[in-house]
């Protein structure tokens, strides 16, 4: 068994192919939880796992450096009461099996590195949130309340435990930047709604090398808002992106249309609705630095 091993449950999405291709080529092992292992080309190894009842899985935590957590039904689906319960059982089972398998260890993991959103802190309109702002009351927050409550009451005493609280993370291949590109250049990227409702993004890049170094700085525990110094309104956002994109004004998308569009694309109107105004207080304490501060040079190095 390996000390250089880091085990990434969920994996295979977005995030976890970032996070894959980055402790590779920092010369760690990667083990990935998937539920449709495949073989693939570059060193990481996928095995097979349910995200809820043991299995041969088990044994490739046994003495891992880290245990990083991505798994769950993507939120990009109509907010239904059952998508709702598939949101929260596809997270809090993950968190629950993973738990329970790692007090069966000998040597448990140093590191257990859990994902939660921004989502936690509910439609924060206008108000400033932090680690210490209190949950929301809206379904997003409730699934991250429930989401982080199975981590929290897991009795582990010799894993360190971080959960992060990600943000609006953008990239060139997954997440919502994409499609956000593709209607911008087809002259539908005005603003949704009011404009007035705030994005706590984060640069892909800045989010793998947050995840790297809660993996590796003793230091970090607990829970931080993984989230870049300066969100900014849907307006300004989408004014953003046009201008990079080299696209002229487009006009706004009011609720009604929003709610359409959502509904055509499989979506949930709430995605592009609901206002998060996130900083991280306990990163900027850490030292973290980000390379992507502001919203114009990560769209511009992204698009
Ligand atoms: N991307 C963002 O902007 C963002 C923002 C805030 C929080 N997050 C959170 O960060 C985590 C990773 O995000 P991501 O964008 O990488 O998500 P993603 O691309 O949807 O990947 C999540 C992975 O979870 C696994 N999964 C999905 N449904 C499952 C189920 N019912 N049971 C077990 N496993 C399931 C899938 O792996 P297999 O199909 O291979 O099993 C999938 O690849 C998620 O929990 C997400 O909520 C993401």
């Amino acid at each position: 068994m390996s000390a250089n091993r880091i085990i990434i449950a969920g994996g295979s999405g977005f995030i976890g192919r970032a996070l894959t291709l980055d402790f590779l080529a920092r010369g760690y092992e990667v083990v990935i939880l998937t539920r449709s292992p495949r073989t693939r080309a570059d060193a990481a190894r996928e095995v097979a796992w349910d995200g809820r009842t043991p299995g041969e899985w088990c044994q490739w935590l046994e003495s891992a450096r880290a245990v990083i957590n991505l798994t769950g039904k993507n939120i990009n689906c109509p907010h239904t009461p059952a998508n709702l319960r598939d949101l929260i059982a596809s997270r809090e089972n993950s968190v629950k099996i993973l738990a329970e398998t790692i007090v069966r260890l000998n040597v448990p993991p140093t590191v257990w590195v859990q994902a939660s959103a921004t989502g936690f802190y509910g439609d924060t309109g206008d108000r400033i949130c932090d680690e210490t702002s209190p949950v929301g009351s809206n379904a997003l927050a409730t699934i991250c309340q429930e989401w982080e409550a199975a981590f929290q009451t897991a009795k582990l005493t010799a894993t360190r435990r971080v959960i992060l609280r990600i943000g609006f993370v953008l990239g060139r291949d997954g997440g919502a930047l994409p499609v956000l590109r593709r209607i911008t250049q087809f002259f539908l990227g005005g603003t949704a709604g009011s404009g007035k409702q705030f994005i706590s993004w984060i640069h892909l890049d800045d989010l793998v090398r947050l995840f790297g170094t809660a993996v590796e700085n003793a230091d970090y525990a607990g829970t931080y808002n993984a989230v870049a110094p300066n969100p900014v309104t849907n307006a300004q956002f989408m004014r953003e992106l046009r201008r990079v994109l080299r696209r002229p004004w487009s006009p706004p998308a009011p609720v009604f249309g929003v709610k359409l569009g959502a509904r055509l694309m499989g979506s949930d109107p709430a995605l592009a609705l609901i206002s998060s105004r996130c900083v991280s207080r306990r990163l900027k304490h850490s030292g973290f630095t980000f390379q992507y501060f502001n919203l114009p040079e990560a769209l511009i190095n992204l698009v």
